[in-house]
């Protein structure tokens, strides 16, 4: 798609009224019965796992954040990577919380709101969620919050330039790579991001992103 056609094609900012809220949770609710797309397992091979995973390092005895967890899958292979860890995943939808596994925490919250005490986690991490979070800067700002200084955090999303790729809800937004590398700086130090594909040998297609930063 020529870039002035996606330009125009941008949804606007939006406001998170009470019906807004509603209609988000109502959709996830009943998208947690749709395995095909909201699958509660991933291949751990995937490179967005590994980033995860490669960022963190050793998670023992450490407590780490999923902020949008869905049905647990990347929560799912941290504790299985590291059964010392503590892993919390949280959630705006109580049906896609059914089937995070046994030994995570599941938390039925937004990540707008985080009911966490500043500072309670190691690390944290978002992946395909921030997008649906209307107020994106209140919510990088309180993951952001909960993670101890020095700690890690990854999100992962999609890129605001491919956005017309998929039908998408009238919530949903994509990001450029400089705004949440400009929110992750208002808390975060060594903030980064790059382009990622699903498998590490294959040449990213500009899709995803991952921003990296330590807080
Ligand atoms: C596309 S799914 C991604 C789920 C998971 N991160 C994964 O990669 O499998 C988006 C998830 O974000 C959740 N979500 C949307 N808005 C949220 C919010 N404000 N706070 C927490 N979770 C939210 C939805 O309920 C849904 O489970």
């Amino acid at each position: 798609m020529h870039w002035f056609t996606r330009l125009f094609r941008r949804p606007k900012q939006l406001e998170l009224t009470a019906d807004l809220r509603r209609r988000i949770r109502g959709s996830f609710e009943e998208a947690a019965r749709d395995e095909e797309h909201f699958p509660s397992t991933i291949d751990p091979r995937i490179y967005h796992v590994q980033l995860i995973l490669e960022q963190f390092g050793d998670l023992a005895g450490r407590r780490v954040l999923d902020a949008g967890c869905g049905k647990g899958r990347f929560a799912r292979v941290l504790k299985e990577r590291h059964p010392q860890a503590e892993v919390v995943a949280l959630d705006l939808a109580q049906a896609m919380l059914r089937s995070v596994p046994e030994g995570i925490s599941p938390v039925c919250a937004s990540m707008t709101s985080l009911p966490f005490a500043e500072g309670s986690f190691d690390a944290a991490y978002a992946t395909e969620s921030l997008e649906h979070a209307v107020e994106i800067d209140i919510a990088v700002a309180e993951i952001c919050r909960v993670v101890r200084p020095g700690g890690r955090i990854v999100i992962i999303d999609k890129n605001a330039e491919k956005w017309g790729r998929f039908k998408t809800p009238e919530w949903e937004r994509w990001f450029r790579r400089e705004e949440i590398e400009r929110l992750l700086a208002r808390h975060c130090s060594e903030v980064s991001s790059r382009f990622i594909s699903y498998w590490e040998d294959v040449e990213p297609d500009g899709l995803f992103l991952a921003w990296l930063a330590r807080r």
